[in-house]
Formats: structure tokens, sequence, C-alpha cells
């Protein structure tokens, strides 16, 4: 029989937690912190969702962010998340977090760190939910403030942070400039994905690939551009974590049929379906399956083969993944 997208067992690899923070919860958390932000109520803030590319989300999502201050808010932010995303069976969980933006405000790693751990592990308990957190650095600031969180992060040795990445305002911010810090994070254990090719061109991945040795591409929709690249992303397997609903929002791709998911995967590319900011771009992981299948005419099967894929490429653990296979 076949199964409903909303039921497909399914990871979620593209999700920034800061971008879960629904309205609603904003406007509690800052009250609770004594925080005024800029706007008068949460409709007034669902007002200012009118984007025109990645800057102009990014000044909204890094002043909602502004709201959270302790370790309660980041287990709440998380824990909405998370039972929102099991609602969509969401078995396994990457959550990716912006460090250097919390501790610009004063907010210590271990805190931030511990609020989010315990609404995973929350979900673990609860729904027998995987997940664990990559660190992401802002690439418009400097690479010494990425290396200098990155220490921290070795130090603090959370059996919750699997790895880095690296996200913010993309053009005129090049992956090598963070040489150094992935290199570093590779010599640490820990996984590297990087954010490329969502606005910048295709270069920007073959950069991060070469420079950052990442292990997945986030977003990559300029791959399109390059056969040779996409010839490679195919050979070597590295995936792309695609958000359709979020480059719809951000005028990367403005119509979703030209989207161009369905010819990488046509040309043996290993691609998987989040939903990056969610409560920003208009939908949840299953919204953005359904987009895709409405938009490319995708058979249940094939939409069962991206749930598939995101399992694949996960860096849950191997007995973890043939569980939920
Ligand atoms: N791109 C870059 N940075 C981000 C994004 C994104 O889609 N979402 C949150 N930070
Ligand atoms: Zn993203």
């Amino acid at each position: 029989m076949a199964r409903t997208l909303a039921a497909l067992p399914k990871a979620e690899l593209h999700i920034h937690v800061e971008g879960t923070l629904e309205p609603d919860l904003a406007f509690e958390i800052a009250q609770r912190n004594g925080i005024s932000l800029p706007y008068r109520s949460p409709d007034e803030l669902r007002d200012a969702y009118d984007f025109v590319d990645l800057q102009s989300f990014l000044d909204v999502y890094f002043v909602a962010g502004g709201a959270l201050r302790t370790p309660r808010d980041f287990h709440d932010l998380a824990w909405a998340y998370l039972e929102r995303a099991h609602r969509d069976a969401v078995a396994h969980v990457e959550l990716f977090f912006d460090p250097q933006a919390h501790l610009a405000r004063g907010i210590a790693l271990d805190e931030i760190v511990g609020g989010l751990s315990a609404a995973l592990a929350e979900a673990r308990e609860t729904w027998d939910m995987s997940g664990s957190l990559i660190a992401c650095f802002l690439r418009d600031r400097p690479a010494a403030d990425a290396m200098a969180v990155l220490e921290e992060i070795i130090e603090l040795d959370s059996p919750d942070i699997v790895g880095v990445g690296l996200d913010s305002t993309e053009v005129g911010y090049p992956p090598a400039l963070f040489r150094d810090v992935f290199a570093r994070a590779f010599e640490a254990g820990l996984h590297r994905v990087s954010h490329a090719g969502e606005e910048a061109p295709h270069t920007y991945i073959v950069e991060a690939l070469d420079a950052l040795r990442i292990e997945r591409v986030d977003h990559g929709v300029r791959a399109i551009d390059s056969p040779e690249l996409i010839e490679r992303l195919a050979r070597d397997g590295v995936a792309l974590t695609m958000c359709p609903l979020s480059n719809k929002r951000l005028h990367v791709t403005p119509d979703l049929r030209d989207h161009p998911i369905r010819a990488l995967v046509d040309q043996g590319v290993k691609v998987t379906i989040n939903s990056d900011d969610p409560s920003y771009f208009g939908g949840y992981i299953a919204d953005n399956y359904a987009a895709v299948r409405e938009v490319l005419g995708l058979t249940d099967d094939e939409a069962a083969q991206f749930a598939r894929t995101s399992i694949d490429v996960s860096f849950a653990p191997p007995v973890r993944k043939a569980q939920l296979h």
C-alpha cells in the first residue's frame, strides 16, 4: 500500500534550528527574557517574511534568533521542531546551529548545546528518534573567529556534535577562506558539510569539495551548470541536501518547475529533500517532498527513494541506518 509522504521514515539533514523558530514562540521566549523584538506582534514578524534573496531572509532570521538566551530557550526551540518533525516521520535529524550568533550575545557554548542536547535526548526516549548537531560557522565573519569557536567545540567534546558546516551570506565569502578551520575539524574527527552553490556559482561547490573536504553539499543548486561537477558528485557519491521551498522563497529558483533536482537525480547524483528554515519558508519536510512530487510528477517509489537516500547519506552510525531501512 502506498504510504503518504508524511509517513515515509526519513532523515532531515539540512535544518537550521534557528530557522524553525515560529513567530509565536519567538514572542513567548522574548517576553520571558524581557527582550523586545523590533516587531509588535507575531503577525508583524510574519509580515516581514517578504524575502527577495538570501540576505533579506538572514536579516530577519538573526533578529528573531536574538530572543534566544537560556538553555531552556534552546531546548524549547529544538523540542518544538522535533515534535513537528516527528509528525512527518523524521526518524533521524542532524540539526544545524549557529554558535557564533549566540556567543556574540554572551551565551556560553555549553548552555546552547545543553539545551539542544536535552531536547534530542527527549526525542530519543519518546519516539526513538535519533539526532545529532552540526555547528555551522558564519562565513561572513573572520575565519579566526570560526577557528576559536571550533577549539571550544573540540574542548566541549559533546557526543552530540558530529560535524561542522558553513552558512550565512555566501557571495563574496568563498569556502577556501575556511581551509584551515575545516582541516582542524577533519583532524578532530568531525564530519564536514558546507552550504555552496545556493546564490554563488558552481565554482564554490568545487572549492568546498577541494579546500574543505566536505562530505555533503548543502543546497548545491548551481551544480547543474557544470557537467564535470555533476559527474564528480555522482562518481564520488557526494550528496546534495536540497531545500526546494527555501529556493523558491529566496528566489534561487523562483519557479519550482526550473529546479534542477530531477536533472541531478537523473544523472546519478544523490539528492535529499529538506526544509532548511521551515518557519520562514512555508513548509516542513513533508511539504518539501510534496512540492517536489507535484512539480516533478514523482511516483510514490521515487519519493520513497529520496527518503532512503536521506538515511544512507546521514552521519548516523551503520547500525542505526540498518534499523531505519
Ligand atoms: N543559506 C545560508 N545560510 C543560512 C541559510 C541558508 O539557506 N539558512 C540559515 N542560514
Ligand atoms: Zn541552509
